[in-house]
């Protein structure tokens, strides 16, 4: 088997993709600081797949920790989700993002490069598109960003450019999420924000649950089928898949640079996204039109074809079941991962 080393392995993401390598004959290294994720996902994970994980606390911006891992196991790839994520924080502490993701994504390169680990997936972003001059979005559109977190991405993207032209031998592959929702079936993992959401999904839930006593819908006003911001909102278990089958696209092919755009080609407004939730938990959930946000775009989605053509990337599960999902794990979880 061959090990897959999954720097934020802990995270909402991340904890996912580690059950979908799993399916697909890899055996996952799990690196995380826990700094936004709690060391129970862990043995929830062994709980599911009913096997040890093997997991580093380390900070991957402590090289020589990293190291570690590499000199301890024979890492045939990475997949790097570590990072910060929060948009509005990113704003207020730049220095705070371009610290933490840049060196960590500098650390990792060196040390798979010192130990001859020659395959880097990276969690990349939509937001790398800014507000696109039309939709659905191809990997070839004009890249732009607003925030300093959306710059760490971009700024990744290009190193790593750089990185491959250098080094024809290291794979990257760069692949740009769309909205990740949903959790896992057993509602033991799934995504677990620390104090309010940001994100619309678990901030509907708590809403659900009655820890929030109402959603602010940020615009009606927008050009959209119903005025709200409109997204390609994906499973997170169909996106974890993604990952495994880019690894095994990596394993056939010689390019030594991917991009894919992982999302399900479809847009959904917040009030459609709500009224599924309402079909889903059984009554009507309170929300009231705020104002818009900072920053946000009307409409942002995915042309997918290109990861359909080349992973076989395909999606299995409709907004019905990211809601289904969501709540699940929301249920389970009231008060998150403890
Ligand atoms: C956000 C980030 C994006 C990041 C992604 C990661 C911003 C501007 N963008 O995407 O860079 O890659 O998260 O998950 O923060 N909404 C409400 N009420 C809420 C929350 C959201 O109406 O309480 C609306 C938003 O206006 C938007 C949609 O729901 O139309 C989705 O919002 P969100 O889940 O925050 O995702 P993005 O903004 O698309």
């Amino acid at each position: 088997m061959k090990n897959v080393v999954v720097t934020g392995g802990a995270g909402y993401i991340g904890s996912h993709t580690v059950l979908s390598l799993i399916e697909y004959g890899y055996n996952p290294i799990i690196v995380d600081n826990f700094s936004n994720s709690s060391p129970k996902v862990i043995e929830r994970l062994e709980k599911i797949s009913n096997r040890d994980i093997k997991c580093y606390n380390i900070d991957c911006c402590n090289k020589d920790e990293l190291d570690k891992v590499f000199k301890e196991n024979d890492v045939f790839g990475v997949i790097h989700f570590a990072g910060y994520k929060a948009v509005g924080e990113s704003v207020k502490l730049p220095l705070k993002y371009y610290e933490n993701n840049l060196i960590s994504l500098l650390n990792v390169v060196e040390v798979m490069h010192n130990n001859n680990s020659n395959n880097l997936i990276f969690s990349s972003s939509a937001t790398v598109y800014g507000d696109p001059a039309s939709v659905p979005i191809y990997e070839d559109f004009p890249l732009h960003v607003t925030n300093p977190y959306g710059r760490t991405k971009l700024m990744i993207e290009e190193i790593l450019k750089d990185y491959v032209k250098a080094n024809p031998d290291f794979k990257v592959a760069l692949l740009r999420y769309f909205n990740p929702i949903g959790a896992h079936e057993s509602g033991l993992i799934g995504e677990d924000p620390n104090g309010i959401p940001n994100n619309l999904m678990p901030y509907i839930t708590q809403v659900c649950i009655g820890k929030l006593d109402h959603l602010n819908v940020f615009g009606d006003d927008y050009d959209t089928i119903d005025g709200t911001g409109v997204r390609d909102y994906v499973h997170v278990l169909d996106l974890a898949r993604g990952h495994s089958l880019t690894l095994k696209k990596m394993e056939e092919i010689n390019d030594n640079l991917l991009i894919y755009n992982l999302g399900t080609g479809k847009g959904s407004s917040v009030l459609e996204v709500v009224h599924e939730m309402e079909k889903v938990v059984g009554h009507k959930i309170h929300y009231v039109i705020a104002n818009r946000r900072a920053g946000d775009i009307a409409t942002c989605y995915a042309n997918c074809d290109k990861a359909y053509k080349e992973l076989g990337f395909k999606t299995q599960y409709n907004l019905y079941d990211m809601c289904q999902s969501s709540w699940n794990f929301q249920q389970k979880n009231p008060n998150g991962i403890r």
